[in-house]
Protein backbone atom coordinates (compact mmCIF):
# COMPACT_ATOMS: atom_id res chain seq x y z
CA UNK A 1 0.00 0.00 0.00
CA UNK A 2 1.50 3.33 -1.16
CA UNK A 3 1.51 5.73 1.84
CA UNK A 4 -0.19 9.47 1.67
CA UNK A 5 2.57 11.57 0.56
CA UNK A 6 0.54 15.07 -0.05
CA UNK A 7 0.36 17.90 2.14
CA UNK A 8 -1.04 21.04 1.69
CA UNK A 9 -0.17 23.87 3.73
CA UNK A 10 -2.30 27.26 3.13
CA UNK A 11 -0.12 30.39 4.07
CA UNK A 12 -1.88 32.75 2.13
CA UNK A 13 -3.65 34.40 5.25
CA UNK A 14 -2.79 38.14 6.32
CA UNK A 15 -1.87 37.31 9.99
CA UNK A 16 -3.59 40.33 11.36
CA UNK A 17 -3.16 39.59 14.94
CA UNK A 18 -0.02 39.74 14.54
CA UNK A 19 0.74 43.04 13.04
CA UNK A 20 3.14 45.41 12.51
CA UNK A 21 5.67 42.44 12.73
CA UNK A 22 3.30 40.87 9.77
CA UNK A 23 3.06 43.87 7.50
CA UNK A 24 5.84 42.25 5.32
CA UNK A 25 6.44 39.24 6.42
CA UNK A 26 4.92 36.01 6.58
CA UNK A 27 3.28 35.04 10.38
CA UNK A 28 4.61 32.38 9.12
CA UNK A 29 8.16 32.52 9.32
CA UNK A 30 8.15 34.13 12.94
CA UNK A 31 10.69 32.09 14.83
CA UNK A 32 9.90 30.13 18.03
CA UNK A 33 14.04 30.46 19.16
CA UNK A 34 15.57 29.60 16.28
CA UNK A 35 13.07 28.16 13.78
CA UNK A 36 9.93 29.48 11.70
CA UNK A 37 6.98 27.98 12.76
CA UNK A 38 6.68 27.22 8.87
CA UNK A 39 9.84 24.71 9.41
CA UNK A 40 8.43 23.16 12.29
CA UNK A 41 5.24 22.44 10.37
CA UNK A 42 7.39 20.70 7.93
CA UNK A 43 9.41 18.72 9.88
CA UNK A 44 6.09 17.19 11.17
CA UNK A 45 4.94 16.65 7.38
CA UNK A 46 8.20 14.95 7.01
CA UNK A 47 8.11 12.97 9.76
CA UNK A 48 4.91 11.94 8.90
CA UNK A 49 5.89 10.50 5.56
CA UNK A 50 4.97 13.34 3.12
CA UNK A 51 6.95 14.08 0.41
CA UNK A 52 4.83 16.61 -1.65
CA UNK A 53 4.69 20.08 0.37
CA UNK A 54 1.80 22.18 -1.87
CA UNK A 55 2.13 25.50 -0.24
CA UNK A 56 -0.87 27.74 -1.30
CA UNK A 57 0.69 31.25 -0.89
CA UNK A 58 -0.37 35.19 -1.78
CA UNK A 59 1.47 38.30 -1.95
CA UNK A 60 4.26 39.10 0.84
CA UNK A 61 4.77 35.47 1.61
CA UNK A 62 8.27 34.98 -1.13
CA UNK A 63 10.13 34.31 2.41
CA UNK A 64 8.73 30.87 2.59
CA UNK A 65 9.85 29.82 -0.75
CA UNK A 66 13.10 31.19 -0.09
CA UNK A 67 13.46 29.65 3.25
CA UNK A 68 13.14 26.09 1.43
CA UNK A 69 15.31 26.98 -1.29
CA UNK A 70 18.95 26.57 -1.94
CA UNK A 71 20.97 29.78 -0.54
CA UNK A 72 23.66 29.85 -2.62
CA UNK A 73 25.92 32.50 -1.35
CA UNK A 74 25.04 32.10 2.14
CA UNK A 75 26.23 28.65 1.86
CA UNK A 76 29.32 29.60 -0.40
CA UNK A 77 29.92 32.07 2.99
CA UNK A 78 29.40 29.73 5.41
CA UNK A 79 31.59 26.94 3.60
CA UNK A 80 34.42 29.02 3.34
CA UNK A 81 34.54 30.25 6.59
CA UNK A 82 34.29 26.72 8.00
CA UNK A 83 31.08 27.38 9.57
CA UNK A 84 29.84 23.43 9.03
CA UNK A 85 27.29 22.79 11.34
CA UNK A 86 25.55 26.22 10.40
CA UNK A 87 25.66 24.51 6.99
CA UNK A 88 24.36 21.91 8.01
CA UNK A 89 21.58 23.48 9.50
CA UNK A 90 20.85 25.55 6.35
CA UNK A 91 20.89 22.85 3.54
CA UNK A 92 18.58 20.24 5.96
CA UNK A 93 15.50 22.64 5.73
CA UNK A 94 13.91 20.14 3.83
CA UNK A 95 15.59 16.66 3.31
CA UNK A 96 16.29 15.82 -0.86
CA UNK A 97 13.42 13.35 -1.41
CA UNK A 98 10.66 16.46 -0.66
CA UNK A 99 9.36 18.26 -3.55
CA UNK A 100 8.35 21.79 -2.55
CA UNK A 101 5.32 23.04 -4.67
CA UNK A 102 3.94 26.28 -4.69
CA UNK A 103 0.75 27.71 -5.92
CA UNK A 104 -0.40 31.62 -5.69
CA UNK A 105 -3.83 32.17 -3.77
CA UNK A 106 -4.22 35.41 -6.25
CA UNK A 107 -7.67 36.31 -3.89
CA UNK A 108 -7.69 35.54 -0.03
CA UNK A 109 -11.09 33.61 -0.32
CA UNK A 110 -11.48 31.40 3.25
CA UNK A 111 -9.72 28.37 3.85
CA UNK A 112 -11.92 26.21 2.13
CA UNK A 113 -11.07 28.27 -1.15
CA UNK A 114 -6.92 27.87 -0.25
CA UNK A 115 -7.33 24.31 -0.28
CA UNK A 116 -9.44 24.00 -3.45
CA UNK A 117 -6.60 25.59 -5.11
CA UNK A 118 -4.57 22.78 -4.42
CA UNK A 119 -7.08 20.27 -6.43
CA UNK A 120 -4.87 19.70 -9.60
CA UNK A 121 -1.87 18.75 -7.83
CA UNK A 122 -3.50 16.33 -5.12
CA UNK A 123 -5.31 14.62 -8.03
CA UNK A 124 -7.04 11.33 -6.60
CA UNK A 125 -5.41 10.73 -3.27
CA UNK A 126 -6.35 11.46 0.35
CA UNK A 127 -3.97 14.32 2.17
CA UNK A 128 -3.20 16.19 4.72
CA UNK A 129 -4.04 19.83 5.49
CA UNK A 130 -1.51 21.99 7.86
CA UNK A 131 -1.96 24.86 9.35
CA UNK A 132 1.32 26.20 10.27
CA UNK A 133 0.47 28.76 12.48
CA UNK A 134 -0.72 26.24 15.10
CA UNK A 135 2.58 24.21 16.76
CA UNK A 136 1.56 20.74 17.68
CA UNK A 137 4.24 19.52 20.46
CA UNK A 138 4.31 15.48 21.66
CA UNK A 139 7.93 15.67 23.02
CA UNK A 140 8.97 12.07 23.23
CA UNK A 141 5.84 10.59 21.63
CA UNK A 142 5.03 10.31 18.15
CA UNK A 143 4.17 14.03 15.96
CA UNK A 144 0.42 14.78 15.71
CA UNK A 145 0.10 14.53 11.66
CA UNK A 146 1.66 11.03 11.75
CA UNK A 147 -0.96 9.67 14.69
CA UNK A 148 -3.76 11.10 12.67
CA UNK A 149 -1.51 9.02 9.46
CA UNK A 150 -1.78 6.26 11.31
CA UNK A 151 -5.78 6.72 12.30
CA UNK A 152 -6.43 7.21 8.67
CA UNK A 153 -4.71 4.10 7.27
CA UNK A 154 -6.68 1.76 9.27
CA UNK A 155 -9.85 3.17 8.62
CA UNK A 156 -9.36 4.98 5.46
CA UNK A 157 -11.36 7.75 6.04
CA UNK A 158 -11.15 11.58 6.72
CA UNK A 159 -9.22 12.57 10.12
CA UNK A 160 -9.54 16.02 11.98
CA UNK A 161 -7.37 16.93 14.84
CA UNK A 162 -9.38 18.44 17.73
CA UNK A 163 -9.26 19.21 21.28
CA UNK A 164 -11.38 20.51 24.11
CA UNK A 165 -11.62 23.92 24.68
CA UNK A 166 -12.95 26.51 27.22
CA UNK A 167 -16.66 27.09 26.42
CA UNK A 168 -16.18 31.04 26.19
CA UNK A 169 -13.10 29.75 23.36
CA UNK A 170 -15.93 27.89 21.02
CA UNK A 171 -16.26 30.85 18.52
CA UNK A 172 -12.75 30.55 17.59
CA UNK A 173 -12.70 27.37 16.24
CA UNK A 174 -14.48 24.55 13.85
CA UNK A 175 -16.86 22.73 16.77
CA UNK A 176 -17.35 19.17 16.03
CA UNK A 177 -19.97 16.53 17.48
CA UNK A 178 -19.56 12.73 17.64
CA UNK A 179 -22.18 9.91 18.06
CA UNK A 180 -22.96 9.05 21.64
CA UNK A 181 -22.04 6.44 23.35
CA UNK A 182 -18.04 6.22 21.64
CA UNK A 183 -15.01 6.13 23.53
CA UNK A 184 -11.66 6.80 23.12
CA UNK A 185 -9.81 9.36 20.91
CA UNK A 186 -11.13 8.45 17.62
CA UNK A 187 -14.38 8.57 17.29
CA UNK A 188 -17.08 8.95 14.12
CA UNK A 189 -18.32 12.78 13.56
CA UNK A 190 -22.10 13.68 13.61
CA UNK A 191 -21.54 17.21 12.64
CA UNK A 192 -19.04 20.64 12.56
CA UNK A 193 -19.93 23.92 12.70
CA UNK A 194 -17.18 27.17 12.43
CA UNK A 195 -16.83 29.20 15.03
CA UNK A 196 -20.14 28.98 16.64
CA UNK A 197 -21.00 31.68 19.69
CA UNK A 198 -20.35 30.04 23.18
CA UNK A 199 -23.95 29.64 24.04
CA UNK A 200 -24.78 28.16 20.34
CA UNK A 201 -21.63 25.69 20.66
CA UNK A 202 -22.73 22.15 20.47
CA UNK A 203 -19.57 20.87 22.32
CA UNK A 204 -16.51 22.17 22.92
CA UNK A 205 -14.37 19.69 20.70
CA UNK A 206 -12.50 22.06 18.44
CA UNK A 207 -10.40 21.44 15.22
CA UNK A 208 -6.31 22.75 15.27
CA UNK A 209 -5.13 23.18 12.30
CA UNK A 210 -4.49 19.53 11.22
CA UNK A 211 -6.66 17.52 9.07
CA UNK A 212 -6.83 14.21 6.64
CA UNK A 213 -8.86 14.39 4.07
CA UNK A 214 -10.45 12.28 1.10
CA UNK A 215 -9.83 13.89 -2.17
CA UNK A 216 -14.03 13.71 -2.21
CA UNK A 217 -13.86 16.74 0.08
CA UNK A 218 -13.19 18.71 -3.68
CA UNK A 219 -16.44 18.14 -4.76
CA UNK A 220 -17.97 19.67 -1.48
CA UNK A 221 -15.69 22.96 -1.70
CA UNK A 222 -16.42 23.58 -5.48
CA UNK A 223 -20.65 23.27 -4.30
CA UNK A 224 -19.52 26.06 -1.48
CA UNK A 225 -21.56 28.59 -0.82
CA UNK A 226 -19.98 31.59 1.12
CA UNK A 227 -20.75 30.82 4.80
CA UNK A 228 -18.75 32.49 8.42
CA UNK A 229 -17.13 35.61 7.49
CA UNK A 230 -18.26 35.42 3.58
CA UNK A 231 -15.39 33.21 3.58
CA UNK A 232 -15.06 29.74 1.32
CA UNK A 233 -14.94 27.67 5.15
CA UNK A 234 -13.27 24.31 5.26
CA UNK A 235 -15.49 23.68 7.87
CA UNK A 236 -18.56 23.68 5.74
CA UNK A 237 -17.19 21.54 3.09
CA UNK A 238 -16.69 19.01 5.72
CA UNK A 239 -20.16 19.12 7.45
CA UNK A 240 -21.55 18.27 4.07
CA UNK A 241 -18.58 15.76 3.42
CA UNK A 242 -19.56 13.84 6.73
CA UNK A 243 -23.19 13.03 5.31
CA UNK A 244 -21.48 10.51 2.40
CA UNK A 245 -18.99 9.21 3.88
CA UNK A 246 -17.13 8.60 7.53
CA UNK A 247 -15.40 11.60 9.48
CA UNK A 248 -13.55 10.83 12.26
CA UNK A 249 -12.68 13.08 15.33
CA UNK A 250 -8.82 12.46 16.42
CA UNK A 251 -8.17 14.08 19.93
CA UNK A 252 -4.42 13.89 19.42
CA UNK A 253 -1.78 13.46 22.34
CA UNK A 254 0.01 16.47 22.31
CA UNK A 255 -0.14 20.46 23.08
CA UNK A 256 -0.84 23.00 21.03
CA UNK A 257 0.16 26.59 20.99
CA UNK A 258 -1.80 28.50 18.79
CA UNK A 259 1.46 30.50 17.76
CA UNK A 260 -1.56 32.82 15.48
CA UNK A 261 -1.75 34.73 19.15
CA UNK A 262 0.27 36.72 20.36
CA UNK A 263 0.08 34.30 24.08
CA UNK A 264 0.57 31.09 22.24
CA UNK A 265 3.34 32.63 20.66
CA UNK A 266 5.06 33.58 23.93
CA UNK A 267 4.44 30.17 25.74
CA UNK A 268 5.73 28.07 22.88
CA UNK A 269 9.20 30.51 22.86
CA UNK A 270 9.71 30.37 26.14
CA UNK A 271 8.87 26.17 26.37
CA UNK A 272 10.66 25.53 23.37
CA UNK A 273 13.68 28.10 25.33
CA UNK A 274 13.80 25.54 27.79
CA UNK A 275 14.71 22.64 25.92
CA UNK A 276 16.70 24.10 22.86
CA UNK A 277 20.76 22.99 23.77
CA UNK A 278 22.45 26.02 23.30
CA UNK A 279 19.92 29.01 25.74
CA UNK A 280 18.10 25.75 27.92
CA UNK A 281 20.20 26.24 31.13
CA UNK A 282 21.05 29.58 31.09
CA UNK A 283 17.14 30.96 29.84
CA UNK A 284 15.99 28.31 33.22
CA UNK A 285 18.00 30.34 35.70
CA UNK A 286 17.00 33.56 34.21
CA UNK A 287 13.14 32.40 34.67
CA UNK A 288 13.69 31.29 37.90
CA UNK A 289 15.33 34.72 38.82
CA UNK A 290 12.68 36.30 36.72
CA UNK A 291 9.58 34.56 38.52
CA UNK A 292 10.57 36.10 41.90
CA UNK A 293 9.07 38.99 40.99
CA UNK A 294 5.26 39.21 42.10
CA UNK A 295 2.28 39.94 40.35
CA UNK A 296 2.06 43.17 41.59
CA UNK A 297 5.47 44.71 40.31
CA UNK A 298 4.71 43.91 36.81
CA UNK A 299 4.26 46.80 34.37
C1 LIG B 1 -9.27 27.88 11.11
C2 LIG B 1 -10.51 27.02 10.84
C3 LIG B 1 -11.15 26.57 12.15
C4 LIG B 1 -10.10 25.85 13.00
C5 LIG B 1 -8.88 26.77 13.23
C6 LIG B 1 -7.78 26.03 13.96
O1 LIG B 1 -9.70 29.10 11.67
O2 LIG B 1 -11.44 27.76 10.04
O3 LIG B 1 -12.23 25.70 11.88
O4 LIG B 1 -10.66 25.47 14.23
O5 LIG B 1 -8.36 27.23 11.98
O6 LIG B 1 -6.70 26.87 14.24
P1 LIG B 1 -8.73 30.40 11.75
O7 LIG B 1 -7.89 30.20 12.99
O8 LIG B 1 -7.92 30.42 10.51
O9 LIG B 1 -9.66 31.57 11.87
Amino acid sequence: MKGMTKVVFPVAGMGTRFLPATKASPKEMLPVVDKPLMQYAVEEAVAAGMTDLIFITGRTKRAIEDHFDKAYELEAELEASGKFALLEIVRNTVPDNVNCIYIRQSAVLGLGHAVLCAAPVVGDEAFAVMLADDLLDNPGGDPVLKQMVDVYNYHRCSVLGTMNVPREETQAYGIVSTEEGQSGAVQRMTGIVEKPAPEKAPTTQAVVGRYILTQRIFYHLRNLEPGAGGELQLTDAIASLLKEEAVLAHQYDGVRYDCGSKLGYLKATVEFGLRHPEVADEFADYLAARSLVSKSEKK
